[in-house]
Parts: structure tokens; sequence; C-alpha cells
């Protein structure tokens, strides 16, 4: 038995789909203590899009510990915060004219969750937030009460109160009677806020209609109501942009950022909230020990970089591309494969969770780490990282497919 069996909780997860013990990782590559190597389409759920040990960033950690840069700060002022901010203004905010504050939230993506909940129920003074089917906002109770996985909310113990889910518009087609449906139940009851991701990650790759998100954003304001995006696992540059909802001219009243904005890996998470609202905040409402970690305020800082120019987002498109070509010819092979997605997240749906366990399984033993996703795991998430060489992107893709279709045959 290894000491994960004897000593780590039976809640461990992706140990189980991954049971090898990682030893070092470079760019979209890790590598096991036995050597094997393995092309990385996970990239830490959406939090490595810079790679794995990215050298700009790690060559910053490093000059930071080397000068005593204060490590933990809980939300005091510190050189590395102040430069993340000004960078953070001046590269994303400044140019969209969003006069949006930063609100460092606890660590991890839940906690910003929490926090725009509760500043918008407080802003509003109504309890209740409309999430969408599918969606997936986090493991703590004002969040899990917005994640729709039952397997989740079963864990809770707890009724999960104040939140209704409801269908996210995915096509033209039924965005209208589905905002339609949305206008008549929130008149009854109108909600604090619309909470929504604009692809639904976890939820296996669900991408809103531009149109539907836009009435939904106008449903918010003719309701007086917040609309939060959860920008925590697509945000970041991942589908092309910094954030996803770039080319949707849509202004959402805060965005919830995680995962990939600190950069290097390390746990940063932080709401973008408008000043007429963060104005409700009093000090230290929402408190926290590890609100702003200031190694991921370096690393997330030279990330920052990555978006003075068009390079990396170019090369995110072309990438998407070639992607989307390269998978042409399986998707062609058989008609009950789907795939759905926006710039380097993708989703490939297999319509049943076996299937998609088996290729994962497969993938893992020929050195691809992929994820599945959506309900009963049906759905194949590819998400590497974003500045994956060509060669490992091309290597990747030719397991995923290879194995598929495998699995497809022995399936026939
Ligand atoms: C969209 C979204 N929101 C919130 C979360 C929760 O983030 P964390 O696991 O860091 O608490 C996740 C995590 O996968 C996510 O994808």
């Amino acid at each position: 038995m290894t000491i994960f069996e004897q000593r780590e909780s039976s809640i461990r997860a992706y140990s189980r789909v991954y049971p090898v013990t990682f030893a070092t990782a470079n760019n979209a590559r890790q590598t096991d203590t036995d050597g094997k190597e393995y092309i990385d389409f996970f990239a830490g759920a959406g939090v490595l899009n810079f790679g794995h040990n990215n050298a700009l960033m790690k060559q910053a950690i490093i000059e930071y510990l080397q000068a005593d840069g204060v490590l933990h700060s809980l939300d005091m002022q510190t050189e590395a915060k102040a430069a993340f901010i000004q960078r953070f203004s001046d590269v994303i905010l400044a140019p969209r004219n969003m006069p949006h504050r930063l609100q460092f939230t606890g660590p991890t993506g839940t906690n910003a969750v929490e926090a725009a909940m509760k500043l918008a129920r407080r802003v509003t003074g109504r309890p209740h937030i409309v999430a969408f089917h599918q969606g997936f906002h986090g493991m703590t109770l004002g969040s899990l009460a917005a994640t729709a996985n039952p397997y989740f909310r079963g864990a809770a113990g707890v009724p999960l109160e104040h939140v209704s889910h409801h269908p996210l518009g995915t096509s033209d087609t039924d965005a209208h009677a589905l905002i339609a449906e949305l206008r008549a139940q929130c008149n009854a009851d109108k909600p604090a806020a619309f909470l929504v991701e604009t692809i639904q990650a976890e939820g296996g790759v669900n991408v809103v209609d531009r149109q539907w998100i836009q009435s939904l954003a106008s449903l918010a304001k003719d309701l007086g109501a917040l609309l939060i995006v959860d920008d925590i696992q697509v945000g970041c540059g991942r589908t092309g942009s910094y954030f996803s909802f770039d080319d949707l001219d849509i202004e959402p009243d805060i965005v919830c950022l995680a995962k990939g904005v600190g950069g290097i890996g390390t746990p940063l998470a932080l709401n973008l909230v408008r000043p007429e609202l963060d104005d409700h905040w009093s000090p230290g409402e929402h408190t926290g020990t590890f609100r702003g970690q200031n190694l991921s305020f370096v690393a997330g800082k030279v990330a920052l970089e990555y978006f003075t120019d068009a390079k990396l987002m170019n090369e995110v498109r072309e990438k998407t591309d070639f992607m989307l070509a390269t998978l042409q010819p399986l998707l062609a092979k058989d008609s009950s494969l789907q795939l759905r997605g926006k710039g380097m997240i993708m989703g490939l749906d297999l319509g049943d969770g076996e299937r998609a366990a088996s290729i994962v399984g497969r993938c893992f033993d020929s050195g691809l780490l992929i994820a599945s996703c959506g309900m009963g795991g049906k759905v194949l998430k590819l998400i590497p990282p974003l500045t994956i060489s060509q060669q490992d992107l091309a290597a990747g893709l030719d397991i995923l497919i290879r194995t598929t279709e495998h699995v497809l045959e022995e399936a026939a």
C-alpha cells in the first residue's frame, strides 16, 4: 500500500484516475517518479494556462525569495501586491474601461464566489440567486448551493437554499423563449443576482449563446439584479482573450477570477467589483487569513505581460484551429460524437460516461493526462496549457484520437 492509500483521505479523486506519483513538471509535461512523461491536457483544471514551472515566473519568484520579499501578509499592503494591482489595472481593466476594484478573497475560487453572492445579497437586500443547470461554482455551502451537480450537493448535509437553477441558453433558437420564461419566474421572486459561467467547464463544456447572455444582462438590469460572471476556469486567456466574455458585449457587475490568475499555479482568487457595489462592504466583513498570496502576485504580474501584446492570444487562436482541424476526421467517423468549446477549452462529448472513463484511463497509460466532465462524466475536456508546444499538442491529440477510435471500435 502506498502512503496515500494508507493515510490520505478517501476523498482522493484525481490521484485515483492518475495513480502514479509525479515528480517534476515543465510546460505541458509532467514526469512521474519512474521517469515516465505525460502530456498534460488537464493543466490543473484550468490553473496552468501558462504551463508548469513557467520559466519567466519561476525566475521572478526566485528573485523575490532571494530578496526576502514578504511571503505572508494577510491583506496588508506589500510591494508585490501594489505591483500586481497596478499591472492588472493597466493591462486588463483600463483598456476595457472597467472601473472595477479588486477584492482579494480566500485563495480558492469557491471563496470568491461566496464573496460575490454575499455582496449581491447585501446590495439588493434579496436572498435569491439565479444559477444554471450544470453550473459549477465551488464546494463551500454558499457556492455549493449554486453548483448543480447532485453528487456534490449530496455531501452538504444541510439544505442548500436561496438559489434556483434554470436552463442555460446555448443556442440562438431557444434564447428568446428561455429568457421569457426566466423573466416571468424572476418577476415573481426578484433575484439578487444571476450567477453564470460563459462556458460551463465542469458542466460539460457548454458554451452560452451570445444573444442569450446579452438578454440575461438586460434582464438583470431591468430587475435591479447583479450580473456575476464566474470566469474562474475559462478566464485568463483560455478563450483567446483575457476574459471569456470579451467578445460578448456584456458588462458584468462582478467577475470572479481564480485558478490561472496567480500565473504559476500558486493560489490566488479575487473578484472584480464595480466600485458603487464594493462600497457596501465594511472593512474585514469577508475576511480570511490567505487573502492575496505574494508569490502569486509576483508570478501573476509576470502572467499579465502575456496580455501586453497579441503574441500568445494569436497562438491560442492558431492552436484552436489546429485542434479543431485535427479532431475533424474523428468527428466525421462517428456522428454520435460532439465537439463543443471556445478557444483552448474543448469538450468531446461521447454521450456515455463509461466510454469516456475508459478513454481517460487508456490515454493515461499512453502518456496523456485528460479528464472527463459533465453529467455522468461523459465529456472529455481538452484544456492544455496555452503555452503548450505545437509538438506536444499534436502528440497529445494523436494519443486521444487513436484511443478514442479504439474504444469506439470495441463498443461497435
Ligand atoms: C467555474 C468555477 N467556479 C468555481 C470553482 C471553484 O474553484 P476552487 O476549486 O478553486 O474552489 C471552479 C473550480 O473548478 C470553477 O470551475
